[in-house]
């Protein structure tokens, strides 16, 4: 039995997700071939991914190849429920809604373990966690699983270190069609929609703080600049910082960063990139969000602590008032601004991870029993298959070697 808000929003869900989908050329096809060949027939998988409407259809896709679909959301902020009620109105079962409490949430993905999958498909490693630490008598039944994002990835390394990862799981963030894009221009543009729309200010002048110049960092800096936006980086890496500073960025330490910046962006996989030391340095009206997976980056609970007053200062912008009169602002509680106060990536994007999501899904039913390692990294040939479909898509043509090139770049001794 399914548990969502409520059924009748499913219209409007269905409607969002028709629209991804005609924008998801890769997927449909994929779902075309799982239709026809069924790779996941009489199996369950199970799902904890960003439930808006592109999640929505990738599990469209995967019961179109046969599997019987247990599906929940990784952040109980970026949960749309109509989007939830249009696949339970298609008969899969969802166990999510939006601003589900800490106990609710954890209800939810318990609910979708205890269905006992044979596939896991999880973003941030919460499905993964959970069935490790309470239902191991449920391990043996997982074929294996894949894994969205680079924070689920960095936990997944630490458990196998210990030996206490029990199946494979996939690396789905390392491929290249995954991160280049997705984690670089999906960031990018969709952190940049999701503040705009929440703040309606511009960005135009000002200055952008932007912590953590990894695949992510990146791309939200370089659509700041795009914007008109002054950008400083703050990083612990030291080659990160000299990339940021030879692209042409502002790069010093987050105390400094800190009374200067008009936005800021934490994009670091990190606990405590900004803390209270940092918020009693910020301008009076400076605006903060996080876009690492999850809510620890802005130290929210640290500014509640230190808080004299508070306000709803709009949808998706609690204000909180300091000691020194200043005011400073938290989009979306701190939790992913591009999914907690926007749609996420753009289809076109989510349509490349997700295909090698689903790719990755159907390598490890064709490979049960046989992977060895605990860590698989996606195929280069799926990488591949996936560029090649896109560019094909896309109606994009590129050259191909020639037998003299392809010779030439195999040998070591010139002619
Ligand atoms: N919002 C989204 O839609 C979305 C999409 C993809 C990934 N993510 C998440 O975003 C986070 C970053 O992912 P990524 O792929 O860019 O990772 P990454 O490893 O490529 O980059 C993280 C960067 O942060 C730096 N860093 C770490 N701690 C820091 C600190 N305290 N202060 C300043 N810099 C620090 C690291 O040196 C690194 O350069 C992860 O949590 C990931 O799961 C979010």
């Amino acid at each position: 039995m399914s548990e969502i808000r409520d059924i009748n929003f499913w219209q409007s869900g269905a409607m969002k997700i028709q629209w991804v989908k005609n924008n998801m050329s890769l997927l449909r096809s994929i779902e075309e071939e799982f239709l026809r060949d069924k790779p996941f027939a009489g199996l369950k998988v199970a799902l904890s991914v960003h439930l808006e409407a592109k999640t929505a259809y990738l599990c469209k896709v995967l019961a179109a190849g046969g599997a019987k679909m247990y599906v929940t959301g990784s952040n109980p902020l970026s949960t749309q429920d109509d989007v939830a009620a249009a696949l339970v109105h298609d008969g899969l079962e969802v166990y999510a809604w939006y601003n589900a409490t800490d106990e609710e949430y954890h209800r939810h993905i318990s609910r979708v373990i205890e269905a006992g999958p044979n596939i896991i498909i999880d973003d941030g490693g919460d499905l993964v966690n959970l069935i490790h630490s309470e239902y191991p008598e449920l391990i043996p039944n997982v074929i294996g699983g894949c894994e969205e994002t680079t924070t689920g990835i960095l936990r997944l390394i630490a458990m196998n270190k210990q030996g206490s990862l029990k199946f494979p799981m996939v690396l789905v963030n390392d491929a290249k069609c995954k991160h280049f894009f997705d984690n670089r221009y999906g960031t990018g543009q969709s952190v940049w929609d999701g503040i705009n729309r929440t703040t309606n200010l511009i960005v135009a002048g000002k200055n952008v703080v932007v912590a953590g110049y990894g695949w992510c960092g990146k791309g939200v800096a370089m659509r700041a600049k795009g914007l008109g936006a002054s950008v400083i980086i703050t990083e612990i890496d030291p080659v990160k910082a000299l990339e940021a500073v030879m692209d042409g960025f502002k790069v010093m330490k987050m105390e400094e960063a800190a009374k200067l910046g008009d936005f800021f962006v934490t994009v670091t996989g990190c606990k405590d990139a900004i803390t209270e030391n940092s918020f009693m340095n910020m301008k009076d009206g400076a605006i903060l969000c996080n876009a690492g997976h999850f809510d620890c980056e802005v130290d929210v609970a640290g500014l509640k602590k230190i808080a004299t007053d508070t306000k709803k200062a709009r949808n998706n912008i609690d204000g909180y008032k300091l000691s020194n009169g200043n005011w400073v602002y938290v989009l979306g509680e701190g939790r992913l601004v591009n999914l907690a106060c926007g749609d996420g990536h753009p289809a076109e994007i989510m349509d490349m991870s997700f295909a090698i999501q689903a790719l990755s899904a159907a390598y490890l039913v064709k490979n049960k029993g046989k992977l060895q390692d605990m860590i698989i990294n996606v195929p280069d040939e799926v990488d591949r298959e996936v560029a090649e479909r896109k560019l094909k898509f896309w109606e994009l043509e590129i050259d191909k070697l020639t037998d003299e090139q392809e010779k030439y770049l195999n040998s070591w001794q010139i002619d």
